[in-house]
């Protein structure tokens, strides 16, 4: 059993570092082990997990992500105490269908749960409220049908909620007393089909985005080194995989639902939001001059709702805002004009036929008492301003840079000794090997 273990891990390792793939299929556990970390992504693994993995009752990271796997999961992964130290259970990216086991039970470990891209359905795993320490819960990409989980946000821990492309539906409204996911920096619904207002009372309590120094929360270090947590979400219009980046990346994204009313103020006040995406809703009434509050915003999508009236001024001190996309609403007026928005071309107002000056072609009247916008851009904007195109700069990329390093140096400073040793001992046994084929 050891052997074949030890097995395992090498194969994980090697086809990571060296992007080879191999198809072949789980084997049974045979007997109880005490192996601690099993990691056996992108693989190509076919086949269904064996009953046998329950054996694994030391387990603490299980990652069988990015390969083929099917069927149904055992239930003794969701913990009926009988993996009591699952920190990590990663199954991204496989075919598993059915329903996710509701067995979690008080007191488990686990921090990390990733089913992403996956066919489960039926409802969602109330017991997951068992999990104390949860910091990442993504079930995105699946066909999980219920209303929203609420009573989630009693997790002290959680600050990673994805519940993406599902057919989740209802309003998203907080029960009373609860308090009301105080972790959260990265909320991902959309793709759903949620109706009813905005979640006013969430917004006031989301005090990770308001300031990320507020979230104490347990160090990611004591993962294992090459385990890499990740979570696929949608940043300036590109799918992107967010790897390490937990920390310091806030994200808001509830957009392709049903969403009515207005865009409640008080969104103004998450000010270490990165991304805000409420886009093909139907969201009414004014954009709130609030968000202009929301100074570490990269990217603002509004697109695709009924708003009406005019953007507001306080936009412009949006100064990190690189991606801005208002069209296909109903606002009117003058477009502001400087900083960012001297660098926004006029797909970001497409469909809204009121608006006026740089850089639709439409010039504002003389009611609204501004200059044709053209000679604005040519004469006085980014490039005579050393200020702010310093601005624009900076709003590429600033935060995912920052992110990145942070990841990295965390995962200097994070790797257990007596792994790296491992590793080292069986990479450099390897490449010996296949260097005496040679
Ligand atoms: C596995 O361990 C548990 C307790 O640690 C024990 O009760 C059980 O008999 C063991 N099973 C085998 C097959 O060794
Ligand atoms: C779980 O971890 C604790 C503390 O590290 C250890 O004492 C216990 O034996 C572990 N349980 C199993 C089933 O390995
Ligand atoms: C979700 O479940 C309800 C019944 O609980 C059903 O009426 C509805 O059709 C289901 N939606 C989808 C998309 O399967
Ligand atoms: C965030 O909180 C920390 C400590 O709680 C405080 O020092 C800092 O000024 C706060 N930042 C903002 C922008 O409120
Ligand atoms: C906002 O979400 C929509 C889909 O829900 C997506 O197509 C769009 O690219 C997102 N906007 C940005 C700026 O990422
Ligand atoms: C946020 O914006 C509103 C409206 O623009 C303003 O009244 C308020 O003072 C701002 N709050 C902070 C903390 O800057
Ligand atoms: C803005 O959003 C609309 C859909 O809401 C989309 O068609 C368009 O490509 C987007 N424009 C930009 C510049 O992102
Ligand atoms: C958008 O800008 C392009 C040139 O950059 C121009 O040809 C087009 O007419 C403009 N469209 C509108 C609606 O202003």
């Amino acid at each position: 059993m050891k052997g074949l273990i030890q097995w395992y891990l090498v194969l994980s390792f090697l086809l990571l570092s060296l992007n080879f793939k191999v198809d072949c299929s789980l084997s049974s556990f045979s007997s109880n082990s005490s192996l601690k970390v099993f990691i056996i992504s992108k693989n190509n693994l076919v086949g269904e997990i064996p009953s046998s993995i329950c054996n694994l009752m030391s387990i603490s990271i299980l990652d069988l992500s990015n390969n083929k796997l099917s069927g149904t999961i055992p239930d003794c992964l969701a913990s009926r105490g009988k993996m009591p130290n699952l920190t990590v259970l990663d199954l991204h990216m496989n075919k598993f269908h059915g329903n996710i086991p509701d067995s979690f039970v008080v007191g488990n470990k686990l921090q990390i749960l990733n089913l992403n891209n996956n066919d489960f359905d039926g409802p969602f795993p109330k017991s997951l409220q068992n999990c104390h320490d949860l910091q990442v819960l993504n079930l995105g990409n699946n066909k999980i049908n219920d209303t929203f989980p609420h009573w989630l946000g009693t997790l002290p821990q959680l600050q990673v909620l994805v519940l993406r492309s599902n057919y989740f539906h209802g309003q998203i409204s907080p029960s009373e007393h609860e308090s009301h996911f105080s972790a959260l920096r990265i909320l991902d619904v959309s793709h759903n089909e949620f109706s009813g207002f905005l979640p006013t009372t969430y917004f006031k309590s989301f005090e990770g985005m308001m300031n990320l120094s507020n979230v104490q929360t347990k160090s990611m270090e004591d993962f294992n080194f090459y385990y890499h947590f990740s979570v696929r979400v949608t940043v300036k219009g590109l799918d992107i995989e967010l790897e390490r980046i937990l920390t310091l990346f806030t994200t808001i994204d509830m957009s392709s639902n049903k969403f009515q009313g207005k865009i409640p103020e008080i969104v103004g006040d998450l000010v270490s939001l990165q991304v805000l995406n409420f886009s093909h809703n139907s969201l009414t009434g004014h954009i709130p001059s609030s968000l202009g509050n929301l100074t570490a915003l990269e990217s603002l999508d509004l697109s695709t709702n009924k708003l009406v009236g005019q953007i507001p001024m306080q936009l412009i001190g949006l100064i990190f805002l690189e991606v801005l996309n208002l069209s296909q609403n109903q606002l009117v007026g003058l477009i502001p004009q400087g900083n960012q928005f001297n660098t926004f071309l006029n797909d970001s107002y497409r469909g809204n036929l009121g608006l006026c000056g740089f850089p639709v072609s439409k010039s504002c009247g003389k009611d609204e008492g501004q200059e044709p916008p053209e000679s604005a851009f040519h004469e006085e904007g980014i490039y005579s301003c050393p200020l702010d195109w310093k601005f624009v700069m900076m709003g590429y990329g600033c935060g995912l840079v920052l992110g990145l390093s942070t990841g990295y140096i965390m995962l200097t400073i994070g790797k257990p000794e007596w792994l790296v040793r491992m590793v080292q001992r069986l990479g450099y046994k390897i490449l010996r090997r296949l260097k005496s084929y040679n």
